[in-house]
């Protein structure tokens, strides 16, 4: 390829170009370095910003890219890469559209057979030529010439066909390819999105990010639902263990595991900075193989300081739920489009209130239907994902709040409830068609009270202990499970179709 035309055009066409080269910021660069040498600081901090700017400006030009092509850029040379998506002879010419993955919009190509174009389905190309209005008024590029990256054929074993719809399962069977298939694509432009706008929410509204270690001594849930982390290499074990460590400790002279929640680190962090929130990875070791639990998610986690009320932690679930599920629909419309209108799903829940029903309350519907469900009712033992699933659908299909649950059934942090102390007050909210995606609580604050709650191996919380020691103060949060929010806001049946590599149980291809 003409790397210079490629210049120029980038020059002369900024609109519908693709990156800028390395010549052009190496150009700014030496722009750059003259006027500091000229001004030195003074003028320093305006020029970084005009650097930024011009850098920004031309990739910004490559998201909206072919979205910000008007009628008055027809006859202008221009090039794109991207992916065939289709294929379609004629007598002279053949059509293809290209996908450049960053936009949502294919881009029309028409390529006269004399160049003699190899292009099947999933090939890579560059191509280079005119835009051109076609018959039915629509731009198109004209192609001039083409370069082909990467060759694909079916036959050799691509396993989707274009136009063609398949079924997550048979997509799933091809997780390193399953970011080509169109729906697929969508969703991760829709995962990224929602991740743009979580971060943005709680920067909005004065929240510090804080990132938690995945390394953790603790088992925050207390559940015992923990991958335990060692060294795989008995040779540096042996080199490093110390008097009364065991061999398998010997690298942090403790036991180590991949966290369940961030949670309690949040906590400490919650102790100076107020309003903090973390957004990571999270493991679980449960044997759970269902279509809502993964052995890797994410989870949004947030702690607030000075919250005293379960009613405060319920706006501000709710609020972060509707403010950024409305920012995404502006965002992403035509991505989700594609999942809500095959999903028939409805954001009539945005503009209520989301219910809410205490535990007992919630036990007393499910008594009074129980010729509905197959699972048996029972107040220890909480709900199934039917009872989750019936208790939304009764309470209007929005998302629902079930709060003050029995202490027996909630880990050793939760606070008791005021007025009943068999109960703590915790919330789960439920979501339709999915159950669970959020659960949190005011956490103990009462020195004495946690002291006495605390697990077994307590020794590894002692520092937890001293949040309350020292400038305690009454502290709630919440954790999001992100996979089960995108289940909730797409309609998606399977978590595994909402994240891009999944692992679970028996399951950790790639
Ligand atoms: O209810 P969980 O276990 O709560 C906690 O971990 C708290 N420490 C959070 C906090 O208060 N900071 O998990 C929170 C959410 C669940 O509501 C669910 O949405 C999601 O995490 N989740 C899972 N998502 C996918 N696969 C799994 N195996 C999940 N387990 C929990
Ligand atoms: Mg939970």
């Amino acid at each position: 390829m003409n790397d210079e035309l490629f210049i120029n055009t980038v020059q002369k066409y900024p609109a519908v170009w693709t990156h800028p080269t390395n010549k052009e910021i190496s150009g700014s660069c030496r722009l750059l370095n003259f006027f500091k040498e000229m001004f030195k600081n003074i003028f320093l901090n305006r020029l970084r910003t005009r650097t930024f700017d011009l850098i920004s400006y031309n990739s910004r030009n490559v998201v909206t890219g072919i979205e910000n092509i008007h009628n008055n850029d027809i006859g202008k040379e221009v090039e794109f890469k991207g992916w065939v998506k289709s294929v379609r002879k004629h007598k002279e010419n053949i059509f293809v559209d290209l996908s450049y993955g960053i936009v949502k919009d294919k881009v029309q190509i028409l390529i006269p057979l004399k160049l003699n174009p190899q292009v099947s389905p999933g090939t890579s190309i560059a191509v280079k030529g005119r835009l051109h209005l076609s018959p039915r008024g629509q731009i198109e590029l004209l192609a001039e010439r083409i370069k082909v990256f990467g060759k694909c054929s079916m036959e050799e074993g691509y396993p989707f066909a274009p136009r063609k719809t398949y079924a997550p399962e048979y997509v799933r069977q091809y997780l390193h390819l399953r970011p080509r298939y169109n729906k697929f694509s969508s969703l991760l432009k829709v995962r990224s999105a929602a991740e743009l706008v979580i971060h943005e929410y709680f920067n909005s509204e004065g929240y510090i990010s804080v990132h938690t270690p995945i390394l953790t001594s603790n088992d925050c849930e207390g559940a015992g639902e923990i991958f335990k982390v060692i060294p795989d290499n008995e040779a540096l074990l042996t080199d490093m263990v110390r008097e009364k460590v065991p061999l398998h400790e010997a690298f942090f002279n403790t036991k180590v595991f991949l966290s369940v929640s961030g949670q309690l680190h949040l906590e400490a962090a919650a102790h100076s900075l107020h309003k903090v929130y973390t957004f990571g990875p999270t493991f679980r070791a449960e044997n759970s193989k269902t279509r809502l639990h993964l052995s890797e998610f994410y989870m949004v986690e947030s702690e607030i300081a000075f919250l005293e009320k379960l009613e405060e932690l319920i706006q501000i679930i709710e609020e972060l739920i509707k403010s950024v599920t409305k920012s995404l629909l502006n965002r992403c419309e035509d991505d989700i489009q594609l999942f809500c209108t095959e999903n028939k799903i409805s954001f009539t829940w945005l503009d209520k209130n989301f219910p809410i029903l205490t535990y007992s309350e919630a036990i007393g519907i499910l008594k009074s239907n129980r010729e509905n469900f197959k699972t048996d009712i029972d107040y220890n033992k909480g709900f199934s994902k039917e009872h989750e699933i019936f208790l939304v659908n009764y309470c209007g299909g929005s998302p629902t709040f079930i709060i003050n649950w029995p202490k027996v059934m909630k880990p050793f942090y939760m606070k008791e409830c005021e007025d009943e102390d068999t109960e703590v007050a915790a919330l789960d909210l439920l979501a339709p068609g999915v159950g669970e995606i959020v659960g949190g609580s005011l956490r103990e604050n009462n020195y004495i009270k946690l002291k006495n709650r605390l697990p077994k191996l307590s020794e590894q919380l002692e520092w937890y202990l001293d949040l309350r020691k020292y400038g305690g103060v009454p502290t709630g949060g919440f954790g999001l499970g992100f996979e089960r929010y995108l289940l909730f806001l797409l309609g998606i049946n399977n978590i595994k179709d909402t994240i891009p590599f999944p692992r679970w149980p028996h399951n950790c291809s790639l």
